[in-house]
């Protein structure tokens, strides 16, 4: 059983990106540990729906949770790696304002407006934590391999987003939490084409528990960081 005591149980769980490989294990979790009073998981088919290209979707997603109970927990599990438009380029020669103006759409101004609606109704007492899940390809310091510009690009601006967030946040909300979360290499339709020998790969169900132990355990010193799914500090 996971263990979420660190939230106290009044509150509300709330997940966007509820449909994709990891969101709905971090659903799945939730649930089965029993410990928030509801769990609001949210995607673009769910009721109400949001999309992330679609603020006003994203507010009445948030205020809908929020007239459940107080926001304890809040992740935002969504992001865009390729479909069939387009998929992470290899060489400068790939590159294309449209696609690229795409990616961060999706991965850093999307989950930028899931922030400005939701970390000012953080409660303002006891722990509660927003935790966007970003990557570690979004990592500038540990970029050895080059390639998948627009992803990496747009990964690193939303952990910069997020760190100015929590700066912001923690004038306003000194017991909340606002990190940004790399979970791990994980079979979901995001990572099937790249799936590679050699690498270490988890299920959704894997991840969704290290995940949801990591921020369990996260405290709020640790605001405005960047962690894996074992709880450790990647480099920005
Ligand atoms: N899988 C990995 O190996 C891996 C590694 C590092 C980081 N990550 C990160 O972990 C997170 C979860 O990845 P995943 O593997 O679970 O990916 P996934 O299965 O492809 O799920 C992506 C989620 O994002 C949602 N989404 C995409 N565009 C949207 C839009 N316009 N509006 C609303 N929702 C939208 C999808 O909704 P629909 O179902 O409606 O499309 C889906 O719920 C992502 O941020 C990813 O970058 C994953």
């Amino acid at each position: 059983m996971i263990d979420l005591t660190s939230f106290e149980r009044d509150g509300v769980a709330l997940v966007f990106g509820a449909s994709g490989g990891v969101g709905a294990a971090l659903c799945h979790e939730i649930e089965m540990s029993g410990h928030f009073a509801h769990l609001c998981a949210m995607s673009r088919r769910s009721s109400p729906s949001f999309d992330l290209t679609d603020q006003e979707s994203i507010r009445h997603a948030v205020e809908h949770a929020a007239a459940q109970g107080p926001l304890r927990l809040v992740i935002d599990a969504t992001g865009f790696l390729h479909d069939d438009q387009q998929g992470p380029e290899k060489s400068l020669r790939d590159l294309d304002a449209a696609k690229l103006a795409r990616s961060f759409a999706l991965n850093a101004i999307g989950p930028a407006l899931i922030m400005k609606h939701v970390l000012p109704i953080l409660p303002a007492q006891g722990k509660s934590l927003f935790a966007t899940l970003s990557a570690r390809v979004g990592s500038i310091g540990d970029n050895h391999l080059g390639g998948w510009y627009g992803y990496r690009a747009s990964k690193a601006a939303l952990n910069q987003l997020m760190r100015t967030a929590a700066i912001e946040l923690r004038r306003r909300r000194p017991q909340a939490i606002c990190v940004s979360l790399h979970p791990g290499t994980v079979q979901s339709d995001l990572s099937s084409p790249f799936a590679k020998d050699g690498l270490e790969v988890q299920t959704p169900q894997q991840s969704a528990q290290s995940l949801l132990g990591v921020m369990n355990a996260l405290n709020v010193s640790q605001t405005g960081g960047f962690f894996d799914h074992h709880g450790k500090p990647i480099v920005w």
